[in-house]
């Protein structure tokens, strides 16, 4: 494990003996690269124009939403908040990794990061004022990238929240990209008219711009395919929920931090998480949910 960089633009990145490696950054605990099949195959996608340097949210990687996804509500103690919340925008610590097996053969390796009410800028601070931990922690296998966040109610108030895990996927084609898993679920469609539709068909494919909110999906997995073939398989644990987001050519080209132009080619956001109502923690409880990515190919 090697910790690099400097002030905002920290960066921790591990490497198993195999040669797959995942860098994360602390600025929003965003995952900015993970490489699987010996180190040869990157996974995720981060446009050329990313901010890594602790100025906005990183536009690719899997940056954290939290504590409410979308524009806040305005009926809701998260009002006050910026899209998305302030997991993504804020600084997290590392609390260190964990490897497993034997140190010669490490089979995986876990980095936990925290984040906490004290790490907070004094604006966001005043915008949610609840005292809360998180553990999140990014373990690299052979099989896979495995996210997972671990929250607390470390005060005396209630508090309610949403979670995502707004994980950019790269992909080679997204005109041949389709994906599984979604059949029979009902969804919010924010690009259409915002109201709740059903997913009839059992292969969605992509062919223009696509904001979805897939609501209590029965089954776990959620598989994206390239030409027919499984690519990768994203496992839900503990969250129901699912968005499924490609921004396609206008809106990519509004996007400021959104490069190349043409870029959304080859992304498409799969993001599990717990997004419809919202989660309630008492004080001193606790609620986890994550996800494991595999690479099929
Ligand atoms: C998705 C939302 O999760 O995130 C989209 O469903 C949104 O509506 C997208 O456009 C990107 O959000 P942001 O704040 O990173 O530009």
């Amino acid at each position: 494990v090697d910790i690099s960089g400097t002030g905002a633009s920290s960066k921790v990145t591990a490497r198993l003996p195999s040669g797959e490696s995942v860098e994360v950054l602390l600025y929003g605990a965003t995952v900015i690269s993970w490489k699987s099949d010996g180190g040869k195959v990157e996974n995720l996608w981060v446009s050329d124009a990313a901010k890594l340097d602790g100025t906005k949210a990183v536009r690719g990687g899997v940056p954290v939403v939290f504590p409410v996804f979308g524009p806040p509500p305005k009926d809701h103690a998260t009002s006050a908040l910026p899209q998305h919340g302030f997991a993504r925008t804020s600084r997290w610590e590392f609390l260190g990794k964990s490897s497993s097996e034997d140190a010669l053969d490490a089979s995986s390796v876990k980095l936990d990061f925290g984040l906490y009410s004290s790490n907070l800028s004094d604006e966001a601070k005043k915008a949610w004022p609840y005292d809360f931990g998180i553990v999140y922690s990014v373990t690299l296998s052979k099989e896979g990238l495995q996210t997972v966040v671990n929250v607390r109610n470390e005060g005396t108030k209630v508090f309610e929240f949403q979670l995502l895990l707004h994980t950019y996927l790269r992909v080679k084609d997204i005109s041949k990209t389709t994906v599984t898993g979604l059949a029979g679920v009902p969804y919010v469609d924010k690009v259409l008219d915002a109201t709740t539709h059903t997913q009839s068909s059992p292969t969605l494919a992509i062919t223009g711009e696509v904001d979805r909110v897939y609501a209590s999906i029965p089954q776990n997995t959620t598989t994206v395919l390239e030409d027919g073939k499984p690519r990768f398989d994203v496992v839900r644990d503990n969250l129901d929920d699912t968005v499924v987001w490609n921004p396609w050519k206008e809106k990519a080209a509004a996007m400021g931090d959104f490069e190349p132009k043409d870029g959304f080619k080859e992304m498409l956001c799969v993001e599990v998480g717990s997004v419809q109502g919202w989660q309630k923690l008492e004080s001193g409880d606790g609620f986890e949910g994550g996800q494991l990515i595999k690479s099929l190919l």
